[in-house]
């Protein structure tokens, strides 16, 4: 049995990947680990228990800290890492950025310095396509372009990216990266704009649209994601970054109005309000190197956004308790006096 460490495996696409690997591979054993921030979920990994019995196991830890990363690395004799757990929202890292230097910069520094203590495990970093900033014009990136993060999280993310690649080169870790564009789908905390925005036109809320709505992002579907990096994982080149999204984007705008007309709610719902500070316009993903390796996306970003109106509106039960609580303040911060804007449609 191959022992894997999953850190952040009670977020979002953690517990995806969580799900889709016990799955597809049975000589694996999973070990979540995870601080159980706002964003981590224990009934995110309801169920495995029972499905999986030991090959499945929990433990809450923060990655900063050593001793009890270490701890488990050892109790669970892991053989790979894949970090997951960051902080993760650009809005909240333009609040308060400590705490993605904590977790994204230096937890990560701590995972690696235990995979590089414990025999040079396999390690695998899921980054994101955001450590690539603003892209001008037609362009798409490609794995070999310089990094220009331009917000606290991804400044974070890219940092925690060239320690990943330095423990490669110093110490010969084993290590691979993936750049993720925007991924959507169950279980995503509803302060991301698309389960915001369903969970928002369900209540009859306003959509609060930033500026102009014309940014520009690649929506895919986190299965598709954890797909790509569980192909990295047994067939990606060690030293190396992959991009992965679908290679086609949309404006924020065209994937709203596509998720009203799946939930069948009016137009009128859209409000544009003040922009994101630093807001990056346009990502675009070059996705010929993952493709080479044989994978492909099983959804466009336009059935990617039906099929998350689809769940989130079968699923309140999961998404109402999390509205109801914490978020509610965390809302009125970001939303509360936020001024909308007058822009003709
Ligand atoms: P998420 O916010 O839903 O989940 C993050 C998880 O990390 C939570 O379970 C949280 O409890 C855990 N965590 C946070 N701090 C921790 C700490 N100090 N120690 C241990 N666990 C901690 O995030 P997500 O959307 O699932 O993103 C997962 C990863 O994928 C992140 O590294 C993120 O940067 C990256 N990524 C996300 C997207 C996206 O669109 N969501 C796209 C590309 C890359
Ligand atoms: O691109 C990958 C990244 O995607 C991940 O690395 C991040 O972890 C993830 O949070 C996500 O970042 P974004 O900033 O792109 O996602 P968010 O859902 O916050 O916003 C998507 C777009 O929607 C962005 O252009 C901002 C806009 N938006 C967002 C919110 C929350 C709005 O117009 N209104 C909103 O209320």
């Amino acid at each position: 049995m191959e022992n894997i460490l999953v850190t952040g495996g009670a977020g979002f696409i953690g517990c995806n990947f969580v799900r889709y690997i016990l799955k597809n591979e049975p000589d694996v054993q999973v070990t979540v680990y995870d601080k159980l921030t706002y964003a981590g979920r224990l009934e995110n990994l309801a169920n495995l228990k029972e499905s999986y019995g030991r090959r499945y196991h929990f433990i809450q830890g923060d990655i900063c800290d050593a001793a009890k990363v270490e701890e488990t690395v050892t109790a669970s004799d892991i053989d790979t890492i894949i970090n997951f757990a960051a902080e993760t929202h650009v809005d909240r890292s333009i609040l308060d950025p400590d705490a993605f230097v904590k977790t994204d910069v230096y937890g990560t520094y701590v995972l690696l310095e235990a995979a590089r203590k414990f025999g040079n495990l396999r390690f695998h970093q899921i980054s994101t396509d955001e450590v690539y900033g603003h892209i001008e014009g037609q362009r798409r990136s490609v794995e070999g372009d310089g990094l220009d993060p331009r917000s606290p999280y991804s400044a974070s993310k890219a940092s925690a990216e060239l320690f990943v690649n330095a423990y490669n080169i110093t110490y010969g870790l084993p290590v691979t990266i993936s750049r993720g564009a925007n991924n959507i789908g169950p279980y995503q905390y509803p302060e991301k704009v698309v389960p915001l925005f369903i969970t928002n036109a369900l209540a009859s809320m306003q959509l609060p649209v930033y500026g102009d709505g014309q940014q520009m992002r690649d929506y895919q579907y986190v299965t598709d994601h954890c797909a790509a990096i569980h192909l990295i994982l047994r067939r990606g080149r060690i030293g190396e970054a992959y991009n992965v999204g679908t290679g086609s984007e949309m404006t924020n705008l065209a994937m709203v109005e596509i998720l009203l007309d799946e939930l069948g709610r009016p137009r009128s719902l859209i409000q544009h309000v003040e922009d994101r500070l630093g807001h990056d316009r346009r990502y675009s993903l070059d996705v010929a190197k993952i493709m080479a390796l044989g994978w492909e996306p099983d959804h466009t970003p336009e059935e990617a956004i039906r099929a998350t109106a689809r769940w989130y509106r079968e699923n309140s039960w999961w998404w109402q308790p999390i509205r109801d609580g914490e978020f509610q303040d965390y809302y009125q911060t970001v939303y509360g006096d936020r001024k909308a804007l007058d822009l003709p449609r």
